[in-house]
């Protein structure tokens, strides 16, 4: 029956109880077949455990002791908070976390073994403790070394989710900032999993355009240029092939990301036998109005962390 479920994705628990809000789900998850009776679900929202009657999750307040994911602590900036978990301590909140957040992902299988995972939480922080807000996972880097994928250019998000009382409010683009902040001091060069959601690649297009944009705009088009000669190119792809890797290495967006935003926005031009960026105020300012809001900002000097060797 549970297979069949799974297959058909019949959606199972229809609300959550999470903190202070009561959250309706979007999506079937795999919860253990002993949940599939449960219309709602109460989880603690410290260490994601969740029972089947408000009773339970009342007993279990009074002496659950967490007051925030368990986990470092590796951003504080007013009353924001990111926590690092890592998925092989910390098992069970992993695992928690995933069913939680399947019943907002459509087309992922999170099937995955936590233990290969990161966890990365964000949080309101008051004085009754640490309310996540969203989180994104990634691979650890062990796992990638073992897999021996340990290159300069690799997946810096499986999947990010903003819990619904909490979008649209610049949450998914403070967490997509933040994911490339961890990059860059990795000195890597990274991009989301695929495939991405409606809604992710919305996201995703906001914050890699007003990125991008900014830089242009503050450099008027002229991205000092990194000469490459390994690599053989059409002369008249060269400058814009410079171009790309140089906006990659300062944002530690993928090339190919760059090149897709820019050609979506229209950026990429072919003049005089070259291709390349435009850089006119007048359209770059065009475009970052439609971009939307910036989102909340990372404050990188908040930001202590060091990449794993
Ligand atoms: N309708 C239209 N545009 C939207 C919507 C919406 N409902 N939600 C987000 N956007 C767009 C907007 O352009 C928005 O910018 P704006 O508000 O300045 O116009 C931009 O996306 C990002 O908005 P944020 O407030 O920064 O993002 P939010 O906190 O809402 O989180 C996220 C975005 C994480 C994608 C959220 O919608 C979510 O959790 N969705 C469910 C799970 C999901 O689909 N995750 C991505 C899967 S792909 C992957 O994991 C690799
Ligand atoms: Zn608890």
């Amino acid at each position: 029956l549970r297979e069949h479920e799974e297959f058909t994705k019949v959606k199972n628990i229809a609300t959550i109880e999470l903190g202070r809000y009561e959250i309706e789900t979007w999506y079937f998850s795999p919860f253990p077949p002993e949940y599939n009776d449960c219309l709602k679900l109460y989880f603690c929202e410290f260490c994601l455990n969740f029972m089947k009657r408000k009773e339970q999750l009342q007993r279990h307040m009074r002496k659950c002791d967490l007051k925030h994911p368990p986990g470092d602590e590796i951003y504080r900036s007013g009353t924001l908070s990111m926590f690092e978990v890592d998925g092989k301590k910390n098992k069970v909140y992993g695992q928690n976390l995933c069913y939680l957040a399947k019943l907002f992902l459509d087309h992922k299988t999170l099937y995955y073994d936590v233990d290969l995972f990161l966890f990365y939480v964000l949080c309101e922080c008051d004085d009754r403790g640490c309310h996540m807000v969203g989180y994104f996972s990634k691979l650890s880097v062990l796992w990638l070394m073992m897999q021996e994928k340990h290159s300069e250019e690799s997946y810096n998000l499986a999947c990010i989710l903003t819990l619904p009382p909490y979008q649209r409010k610049g949450y998914g683009k403070f967490l997509i900032a933040f994911s490339y902040e961890l990059s860059k001091k990795e000195g890597k060069v990274g991009t989301p999993e695929r495939p991405l959601s409606d809604l992710g690649l919305l996201s995703y297009r906001g914050y890699w355009t007003r990125v991008l944009l900014d830089i242009l705009k503050k450099h008027k088009g002229n991205i000092s240029i990194k000469f490459v000669s390994d690599i053989t190119i059409p002369l008249a792809a060269m400058h814009l092939f410079n171009q790309l890797l140089e906006l990659s290495d300062m944002t530690a967006i993928k090339a190919e990301d760059i090149l897709t935003t820019l050609q979506s926005l229209e950026l990429i031009q072919y003049r005089k036998g070259q291709h390349v960026i435009c850089a006119d105020p007048k359209v770059l300012d065009r475009h970052l109005k439609a971009a939307g809001r910036g989102g909340l900002e990372v404050d990188v000097s908040k930001l202590i962390w060091t990449p794993y060797k």
